[in-house]
């Protein structure tokens, strides 16, 4: 089984892509949204959320968990992949479990062509400020010109529908407007509710400019890893079967869910992570 870990609906767009390109697989989706937003606290709370979270998906079975909050693997997962790291050193190679999460795979699509140079990212306060992307893309090309953007305000108009009002666009203006005088000729989506948005985004970046959108980007990433790691792959159940967690309401998360997830949940059961 393969868990999915966000702090809210967000990762809904990311699973969306894995049932697409890896229908066959069993998932296990967990929102934290009694404790989202993540993007606004501190490192230290985002590890222990992050880490509860982990401990839960592993709990249930799952062999491979996906972190596909961005604020998250920004900020927890190099920590929390150290701490399962004896698992790597294990003889018995079945009972190996991994833990992934979005960034990685965003910085790959965005140095696959050289011709790209000056990349701009956009994301929560907490992933922009750990500087991680800046980091993770430097180590492979210390050539490159980065500039990012916090922009605080688009997940909660997301969230509360607003996002195709005047207002949301001029507030998307507003942030992109320094990434835009800079011309970038990239554009990483570092929130995973920002290709939602993906249509405003593009009219106000301009065609010239290459949007990465994660939940393509992540799947196809995903793909190759487990192409790669077959002692992982083999380990996975294969129903084709979605169970979804939430923190929070599981009405709420029925109705907002299915629109992040493009197609209708059904069956959504409550948990507590915080004990
Ligand atoms: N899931 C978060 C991310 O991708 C956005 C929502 C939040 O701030 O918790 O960074």
């Amino acid at each position: 089984m393969i868990g999915v870990f966000d702090s809210g609906f967000g990762g809904l767009t990311i699973l969306k892509s894995f049932l697409e390109h890896l229908p066959q697989y069993d998932y296990l989706y967990l929102g934290d949204n009694a404790r989202t937003p993540y993007g606004n606290r501190s490192p230290e709370l985002i590890y222990q959320f992050t880490r509860e979270a982990v401990d839960f998906l592993f709990g249930q079975g799952c062999q491979l968990i996906l972190i596909a909050c961005f604020t998250a693997s920004a900020e927890a997962l190099q920590q929390i992949q150290q701490e399962y790291l004896p698992e790597k050193n294990q003889r018995d190679k079945k009972l190996q479990r991994r833990i992934l999460g979005v960034i990685r795979p965003l910085v790959e699509e965005a140095i696959r062509f050289n011709n790209f140079k000056k990349i701009g990212v956009i994301g929560t306060c907490g992933t922009i400020n750990s500087q991680t992307f800046i980091r993770e893309l430097k180590k492979i090309n210390p050539n490159l010109e980065i500039h990012q953007k916090e922009c605080p305000l688009l997940v909660p108009l997301i969230e509360e529908g607003y996002y195709l009002r005047r207002e949301a666009k001029m507030i998307l203006r507003n942030y992109l407007r320094q990434l835009k005088l800079k011309k970038i000729d990239t554009l990483i989506l570092g929130c995973t509710h920002y290709p939602i948005m993906l249509k405003q985004i593009r009219q106000v970046i301009g065609k010239s400019c290459r949007i990465l959108n994660p939940g393509e980007i992540v799947a196809k990433s995903l793909v190759e890893y487990l192409t790669r790691h077959p002692e992982i792959e083999s380990q996975l159940s294969r129903n084709s079967q979605v169970r979804f967690f939430t923190t929070d309401n599981p009405e709420k998360f029925k109705i907002f869910g299915s629109k992040f997830l493009g197609q209708k949940i059904d069956k959504v059961e409550k948990m507590n992570l915080s004990n």
